[in-house]
């Protein structure tokens, strides 16, 4: 029945899952959200979001008060319940190897089959290696009691962290990788409010769907490091990458979003995705084709050695003993998230070269401490830079943005300021008696 609005389930409540659960409820649907992990199931159920971010906890609570958001553990209940199955489980990079482990998307699509008796469409949503998708579509058919009844669809997901909300309420575009007219009417149903704000919707076959999430992702990787290549140049010809970087911005082919230089880019996304399709392109026999995204990947590592080696440049040489504040450990702000997160590899690599490294993140701290138990850390920006040699700011929060450098300067044993973000005014932190160094500046 094309006209009644269709029931959906969520399967996965990680960063994407729990965030489009609770969207598509706040949207008006019946959503059933699932996951393996009772201890996140009883955190959702109880009105908490396992992770920080901006406005979700808010809109959690309102959808679970309409009465149109549940979660459970049972895969036998979402079959039942639901008429579209989203599959938003993790796709983690692989130990050991660039490759992209599967085998929760497997797990995952396998064991909802197995109880699907009737019509339905599964929809995936993870980051999956080109030709994934019409593997399970195949395993669908094959493993769901209802057979071809039951159909697969590719929907990829362009969520930022800490925009999450808004990013899922009001995405740039909606991409419909799917088989059959039938398939994409269920998509047009399951997105009807956000296709009606004039979303524009791209409908494509499986690879091309799997293919777009990939190819943006590199796209914004080669961006930000791009801007990084430049700064490495800069700093070898005495230029200013920031005013660099600046400039181009004004052509708007170019564009200035993605094009900040720093530290470069972490994250569960774009190391990993890059990674993953330079492997996927091995496999392909296409290696050449993103040959340059191993030069990406590699320009962003060397951002953060490149940042160690500035802090002991600043200090004289030798970071043995001295006191260094890390201003940050997430991966980026308005996120706990600390997976292949700059600031911490280099707060972790200061530390080994001897230096006595206190952190301070406003939300990523128990995170941070789980990984790096041998760091410091402090209860505020303040306290981490009490006595320090260099303060080094490593992700780029507001409140960092609004240090008063007088202020922290009355604190700190020498005024010495890496800014690893290029999130600081020079001028001002200048003028109040720093030393200041940032990566492509001098
Ligand atoms: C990224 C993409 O932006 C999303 O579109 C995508 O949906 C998501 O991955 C995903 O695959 O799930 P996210 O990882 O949340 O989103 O973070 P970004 O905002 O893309 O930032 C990634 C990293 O790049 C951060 O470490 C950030 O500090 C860095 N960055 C970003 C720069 O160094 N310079 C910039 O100009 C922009």
């Amino acid at each position: 029945d094309g006209t009644a609005a269709p029931r959906l389930t969520v399967i996965g409540t990680g960063y994407l899952g729990a965030t489009h659960a609770v969207c598509m409820a706040a949207l008006g649907y019946e959503v059933l959200g699932v996951d393996v992990d009772p201890g996140k199931i009883e955190l959702l159920r109880s009105g908490q979001v396992p992770f920080f971010e901006p406005g979700l906890p808010e809109l959690l609570v309102k959808a679970q008060e309409s009465g149109r958001l549940h979660f459970t553990t049972s895969l036998v209940e979402a079959a039942e319940f639901g008429d579209i199955h989203f599959v938003c489980v993790g796709t983690p990079q692989q130990p050991g190897s660039y490759a992209a482990d599967l085998s929760h998307v497997e797990g995952a699509v396998t064991e909802l089959a197995r109880h699907l008796r009737r019509r339905a469409l599964v929809v995936g949503k993870s980051t999956v290696p080109v030709g994934t998708a019409a593997r399970l579509a195949e395993l669908v058919r094959n493993t769901a009691p209802a057979g071809d009844a039951v159909e697969l669809a590719w929907n990829p997901e362009f969520l930022r962290e800490g925009f999450a909300v808004d990013d899922t309420l009001h995405p740039d575009r909606l991409v419909f990788g799917t088989e059959s007219a039938w398939a994409e009417q269920q998509l047009r149903a399951a997105f009807a409010p956000v296709i009606a704000q004039g979303t524009p919707v791209v409908v494509a076959d499986l690879p091309t769907a799997e293919l777009v999430k990939v190819a943006a992702n590199s796209f914004l990787a080669t961006k930000i490091s791009y801007i990084n290549a430049m700064a490495e140049v800069c700093e070898a010809t005495g230029a200013d990458v920031h005013l660099l970087a600046e400039a181009l911005a004004y052509d708007d082919r170019i564009g200035g979003r993605f094009l900040r230089p720093g530290l470069g880019f972490g994250g569960g996304c774009l190391p990993k995705d890059i990674r993953a399709f330079i492997h996927r392109a091995e496999e392909l026999d296409v290696a050449q084709a993103v040959a340059f995204l191993r030069e990406v990947d590699a320009i962003n590592q060397r951002r953060r050695a490149r940042t160690v080696d500035l802090v002991r440049e600043l200090v004289g040489g030798d970071l043995a003993g001295t006191k260094v504040a890390a201003l940050g450990a997430a991966f980026k702000p308005d996120s706990d998230d600390i997976r292949d997160a700059p600031a911490l590899d280099v707060a972790a690599a200061l530390h080994r070269a001897g230096a006595l490294v206190t952190v301070y993140d406003p939300v990523a701290m128990d995170n941070a401490r789980r990984v790096h138990p041998e760091l410091t850390y402090g209860t505020d920006a303040l306290q981490a830079a009490t006595g320090a040699d260099v303060v080094v700011l490593l992700t780029e929060w507001t409140q960092f943005r609004e240090i008063d450098p007088e202020v922290m300067g009355a604190v700190v044993n020498r005024r010495r300021v890496v800014d690893g973000r290029h999130a600081l005014d020079p001028a001002q932190w200048r003028a109040a008696g720093w030393e200041y160094r940032a990566l492509g500046r001098n």
